[in-house]
């Protein structure tokens, strides 16, 4: 993975550098704010394989006895997991993994549990705190499917990710007898991905992807702690762009991208808004939303500059084909691979906004959308993220905000 900073458009000063600096050594030494969360940090390194050899063999044992595995949870309970097979598998149209639990749509959960009806499925829960309410009422209604599917065996389709000890799904999964895991006390919600959180669907949907996957995480893990990592690097720039601009626009050239790109939307809007401070994460996928926001982009309100995340080579490719009639006028085209329209598009965009728009460009290069670099991608972004916050001088993994539409809602809803 490359960062290039050749489009950025501001120059970064010592200054700059030597606070990010400090921001990371104060993560990396783990005497920052919230620093009992900072257990994802060495997480991967310390695995052992035994362990992830359970989740692969139990993963596979699972997609044996059924065909779809239902993610119940929200937030950092899915989005994770969500992010990565999509990245890895391409988008689904299969609905191998399907996720409820994060929504109180009415019309979207009896369209999943009516779908669900005739269907062999699991469900894999995940809550850290065990009493989300999206994600508990979602589960009630799955597991009364299950038990009107198999009767008291219903627990043999059921896998709950939670705390070792507290909450309420942990007391479920101890009366009802589910086969859990745990999600250490140490990580939150949007830095799981890399715990069973994320490898248990991950292990479900893209099988032995799962393993250069979590080799990905493990070489960003050392590759990110040496002077002047990358991490830092974009870290910095973006504490740079954000004493001008308002958003970062994460901008992919591929839809199966989008996972990704809405992961990073609550990691980076979790993890630093807050204090009245923090960039706006958005995401853009290009050329659809050049369709749609490009002229924005180009030419509207200068609030924003984007990240793009540049992919060297595809997974598929597709040539266009030479036409007799030619009515469309593509045979200029003709012979050429759709992929390299969409490199054209992107060369041709990022002139477009740098130079005519005025719009900053941070370039991140991926090799491939492959289980190795999505670990890699992974973790270079939480741990940008780490430092960003510390930048700040705000707390990353707390989000205090979020109770208070809960204070709200609980109200309304009666709760004791
Ligand atoms: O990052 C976070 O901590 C949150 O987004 C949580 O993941 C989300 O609120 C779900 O919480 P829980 O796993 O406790 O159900």
């Amino acid at each position: 993975m490359k960062l290039d900073l050749t489009n950025i458009l501001v120059k970064i000063s010592k200054k700059d550098r030597e606070q990010a600096s400090n921001a990371k050594k104060v993560l990396e030494s783990k005497t920052g704010l919230g620093n009992d969360y900072l257990g994802w940090l060495d997480y991967a390194s310390k695995l052992d394989n035994n362990y992830v050899n359970e989740i692969y063999d139990y993963a596979c044992n699972l997609h044996n006895k059924v065909d779809i595995l239902v993610v119940c949870g929200i937030g950092g309970s899915y989005l994770g997991s969500k992010a990565v097979i999509d990245a890895i598998n391409g988008l689904d149209f299969t609905h191998q993994v399907i996720y409820l639990g994060n929504t109180f749509s009415a019309n979207y959960t009896k369209k999943v549990l009516d779908y669900l009806q005739d269907k062999r499925f699991a469900v894999n829960v995940i809550s850290k705190s065990g009493t989300t309410t999206e994600t508990a009422i979602a589960f009630r209604l799955l597991k009364q499917l299950l038990i009107s599917q198999h009767k008291d065996q219903y627990n043999q389709y059921i896998v709950a990710t939670t705390d070792a000890k507290s909450g309420a799904l942990r007391k479920m999964c101890e009366a009802e007898n589910y086969k859990s895991y745990v999600l250490p006390s140490n990580i939150g919600g949007r830095y799981s991905v890399i715990t069973p959180v994320g490898l248990l669907p991950i292990a479900f949907a893209c099988k032995e992807k799962l393993f250069p996957f979590i080799e990905g995480i493990r070489k960003a893990e050392v590759d990110l702690m040496k002077d002047n990592d990358i991490a830092t690097e974009y870290a910095t720039c973006r504490y740079r762009l954000a004493k001008k601009y308002q958003v970062e626009a994460l901008v992919s050239y591929e839809p199966q991208f989008l996972g990704l790109a809405d992961w990073y939307k609550q990691l980076f809007g979790e993890s630093e808004g807050k204090e009245h401070q923090g960039l706006y994460p958005t995401k853009l996928i290009y050329s659809t939303d050049l369709h749609s926001l490009g002229q924005f982009v180009q030419e509207g309100s200068p609030i924003l500059f984007e990240t793009l995340i540049k992919i060297k080579e595809t997974n598929e490719d597709i040539e266009i084909l030479e036409d007799n009639d030619n009515y469309d006028g593509l045979n200029y085209l003709a012979g050429e691979k759709l992929s390299w329209v969409n490199e054209q598009a992107l060369t041709g965009t990022l002139i477009a906004h740098t130079q005519e728009g005025n719009v900053p460009n941070i370039i991140i290069e991926l090799d491939r959308l492959d289980p190795y670099n999505v670990g890699y991608f992974i973790y270079f972004m939480m741990k940008s993220c780490g430092v960003s916050a510390y930048l700040l001088g705000v707390n990353p993994f707390n989000q205090p905000g979020v109770e208070i539409y809960k204070k709200q809602m609980f109200r309304l809803l009666g709760k004791e």
